[in-house]
This record gives structure tokens, C-alpha cells and sequence, in this order.
């Protein structure tokens, strides 16, 4: 059996573990993703030599939501440089949750890129003129890194954008600091479309392998992001893109991930794969609970963990490349 088989088989049997695993609540709080069939579960990893394994619920297709927010500040380090971007987000965890009303007291800047607030100020740099070109140029980026034309979800752009006053009371709060410029609306148009960009598992994967294969997409070959900053990128999914559960995840799984309240989860190995899962119901911390069961088995058993010495899983990878 070719060692991708065994992947698969393993993969197989992690969704088969979890499936009727039920635990956790899908998120209301944007009223049209309380639509999400809660047990859909899908999982795929895509290697930066171009396999592709894929098992469950992997072409359901759910809005993007936070998972936007990595490939948002990848865009903003390429146009704007480090320094530039490094005056309007940090680089520091917060422990705080995602939608967190809290800015560094000492510089006044939102404290990571992952956060709502650090999502915000990225897509205050990165909107352009006339409003929805920035967001054209972020849907060009995505689609290039999935390897497949991809479209805004109208119906959950709307609902977003209807009930997100508390991502405007923290745009409101950045203005007055300084951190972004007056346009407020225009920015939170950038920010919410791309949240409700949709994808699905396959998509996700796509994109972490891309990150993985220092920008190129591994089936296409094609250059999307440059690869100086993607180092900047997984370091900030690795300390914060699991939000307050950041440390856990870097503890027992170990590999720059980042979630959304949609249900899905994209990880990233370095040189190696993207990981993805779907799964909507969301633990108190609002990421995916299958998601996260899911990717710890995947680490543990492939020898994923950034600083993993040993491991039987670690013998599949080293075969595989
Ligand atoms: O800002 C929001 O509320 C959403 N559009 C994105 C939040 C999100 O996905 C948080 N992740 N767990």
C-alpha cells in the first residue's frame, strides 16, 4: 500500500472517530450561519508536492469567517512592508477572545493580526478605491491559492454587516486612536467580505499547503504570496490563531493553525502540507470542536508537531517527500 493510502485510511478512521461525536453549538450570533447543518465534518490535507486527501464532508462549501484574517495580513505585509504594518496591528497574544474589546495600552494598536480588531486594522490598509476593489484583490489572492474560482456569500455579507455593531464600536475605537483612518465603513466592508467568503475543506487545505510551499500553489505552480512574509504569517498563527486557546492548541498540536466561527480550521505544516477541517459546532472559545479533536489525532499520528523528534506517524511523512 503506497504511504498516501495510509494516510487516507488514517484520515478515514479519524472522521469515523469523530462522527458522531456531538458536542458544542453552531454560531448564532450572525444570524444566517445558525443555517449551517451542524453535522457536517469534513477533512483534507493537501501535500506541497501536490496529493490530495479528502474524506467526509470536504466539498460543503461555508464562509471563510476568521480564517480570512492570516491571508489579510499577508496581503497588507506585501503592499505596506513590516514597519508600515506594525504601526496599526502587534504581534503579541492576547489571551483574550476574538471579538475583544481591548486595545495594547501602550501603543493603542490592536495586539495581533488574528483578532477582530487586529483583522480590522488590516483591512483598513488593504481597502481600495472605489470600495470593493480591495476586496476584489483579496477574492484574486484566495482563488489563485485554492485553485479554483470562489464567490462572497451575498446572504451572509448582509447579516454581518446588519448585525456587527460590536466589530464597528472596535472600528470606532481605533479611529479615535488613530489606528485606522475615517473610512469606516468602507473598512468594515472590506472585513466582512472577506469573512463571508466561501470555501470548502479542500479549499482550505489548498491554501495552507500554498502557505506551506512558500507561496506556490502546489498544483499549479502559480506564485501567489511572497514568500519574505509568510514567515511573519505562520508565526502569528502559531501564537495566536486559536485565540484563548492558543497555547493548548500550540501545546498538543502544534503547527500554525487558524479557525473560524463557521466551523473550520486550517493548519499549516511547514515544507510539509495544509490541513483542513469542517465541523460547526464551536466550543465557549468559538472554534470547531471536531476540528480541533481531529487535527491533534492528525499530529500526533503524522508526527506533526513543530517539534516533534519522534514519532512512528513522522515515518509516513519522511516516505511520503
Ligand atoms: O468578526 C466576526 O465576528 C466574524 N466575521 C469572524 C469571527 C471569527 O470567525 C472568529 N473566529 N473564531
Amino acid at each position: 500500500m503506497s504511504n498516501i493510502a495510509q494516510v487516507e485510511q488514517l484520515v478515514q478512521h479519524i472522521h469515523q472517530k469523530y462522527k458522531k461525536f456531538d458536542d458544542g453549538e453552531v454560531a448564532t450570533y450572525i444570524p444566517e450561519l445558525a443555517k449551517a447543518n451542524p453535522d457536517h465534518f469534513g477533512i483534507c490535507l493537501a501535500t506541497v508536492d501536490g496529493r490530495v486527501v479528502r474524506v467526509g464532508d470536504w466539498d460543503r462549501e461555508f464562509t471563510i469567517q476568521s480564517i480570512c484574517k492570516p491571508f489579510a495580513f499577508q496581503m497588507a505585509l506585501e503592499g505596506f512592508g513590516r514597519e508600515q504594518t506594525l504601526k496599526h496591528v502587534g504581534v503579541e497574544p492576547s489571551g483574550d477572545a476574538f471579538n475583544s474589546i481591548e486595545l495594547d495600552p501602550k501603543t493603542m494598536r490592536p495586539f495581533n493580526s488574528m483578532i477582530n480588531a487586529g483583522a480590522i486594522a488590516i483591512s483598513s490598509l488593504i481597502k481600495k478605491d472605489p470600495p470593493g476593489a480591495g476586496v476584489d484583490l483579496f477574492v484574486e489572492k484566495m482563488q489563485m491559492a485554492a485553485g479554483r474560482p470562489l464567490r462572497i456569500d451575498q446572504d451572509v455579507l448582509a447579516s454581518e454587516t446588519e448585525t456587527g455593531n460590536r466589530n464597528r464600536a472596535i472600528a470606532y475605537l481605533m479611529l479615535n486612536f488613530g489606528i485606522i483612518d475615517a473610512e469606516v465603513d468602507h473598512t468594515l466592508l472590506q472585513y466582512f467580505s472577506q469573512c463571508s467568503l466561501l470555501v470548502n475543506c479542500q479549499d482550505l487545505a489548498m491554501m495552507g499547503a500554498t502557505l506551506a510551499n512558500m507561496g506556490s500553489n502546489p498544483i499549479s505552480g502559480e506564485s501567489v504570496f511572497d514568500f519574505q512574509y509568510i514567515k511573519d504569517v505562520l508565526t502569528v498563527m502559531f501564537t495566536c490563531g486559536l485565540y484563548d486557546h492558543a497555547g493548548e492548541w500550540a501545546y498538543g498540536v502544534g503547527m500554525p493553525a487558524k479557525s473560524g466561527v463557521s466551523g473550520g480550521i486550517m493548519g499549516v505544516v511547514n515544507r510539509q502540507m495544509g490541513v483542513a477541517v469542517y465541523s460547526p459546532r464551536l466550543d465557549a472559545k468559538g472554534n470547531s470542536v471536531r476540528g480541533i479533536l481531529a487535527c491533534r489525532d492528525l499530529a500526533s499520528e503524522l508526527g506533526l508537531h513543530a517539534f516533534e523528534f519522534t514519532n512512528v506517524g513522522s515515518n509516513f511523512m519522511e516516505s511520503m517527500f
